[in-house]
């Protein structure tokens, strides 16, 4: 998507050789705009995946999956990070690791909003290390649905996550793919 590297380019930072900021447009002050054309692609690219419900994760997945959702006319159902209080078998729930924050936290999916028959696209904002998306996969699994694509808004394509994704048979499409990040450094991979 050449609208989101370009303002990439603009707009983002690279702290380090491994984490890309985008706060003035994405993870903090949101450019609504930019996240309605998000939803273009990803409704171009998966429209013919007889997709059914769309997931994402709090809190940074929630803007481009919400106009993915409006453009595609279907339900978006966001999996919240915290351990439900009542676990009275009303929710699905996995534990999930965040190698970039070196912590665990639960995600969580009540069993009220997918149905064994839903094919699901789930969308993130960015793909690192592959944990949360495969989290995700594994609650709609889980629920008897099918894992119908992975949409991703920044893949860090030096990470391992597209890598874990596609061994698992996903399949995994990134508005922008960052081939290498370094002080003062961008490069993506195409
Ligand atoms: P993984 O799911 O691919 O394994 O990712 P990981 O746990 O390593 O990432 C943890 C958090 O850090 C996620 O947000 C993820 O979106 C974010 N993240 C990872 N790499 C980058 C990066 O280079 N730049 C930015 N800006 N964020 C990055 P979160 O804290 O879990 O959620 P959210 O509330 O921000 O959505
Ligand atoms: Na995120
Ligand atoms: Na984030």
């Amino acid at each position: 998507m050449k609208e989101l590297k370009d303002r990439i380019l603009k707009d983002g930072r690279a702290l380090n050789e491994t984490v890309l900021k985008v706060d003035s447009f994405l993870n903090h002050q949101v450019d609504a705009k930019l996240m309605y054309e998000m939803g273009t692609y990803f409704k171009e690219y998966f429209k013919n995946h007889g997709i059914t419900r769309i997931l994402t994760i709090e809190s940074s997945g929630i803007a481009p999956t919400a106009m993915t959702a409006l453009q595609m006319e279907l339900p978006m159902v966001t999996l919240k990070k915290q351990q439900s209080k009542i676990l009275n078998g009303e929710v699905y729930q996995t534990t999930v690791h965040s190698f970039t924050k070196d912590m665990n936290y639960e995600l969580t999916l009540s069993k009220n909003y997918i149905n064994a028959n839903d094919k699901v696209l789930i969308i993130d904002d960015f793909l690192a290390n592959g944990e949360a998306a495969l989290g995700a996969a594994r609650l709609v699994e889980e629920a008897g649905a099918t894992v119908a694509g992975i949409g991703i808004v920044i893949e860090k394509s030096f990470q391992v996550g597209r890598g874990k994704l596609e061994a698992k048979g996903y399949d995994v499409y990134s508005l922008a793919r960052v081939a290498k990040l370094g002080k003062d450094l961008i490069e993506f991979l195409d």
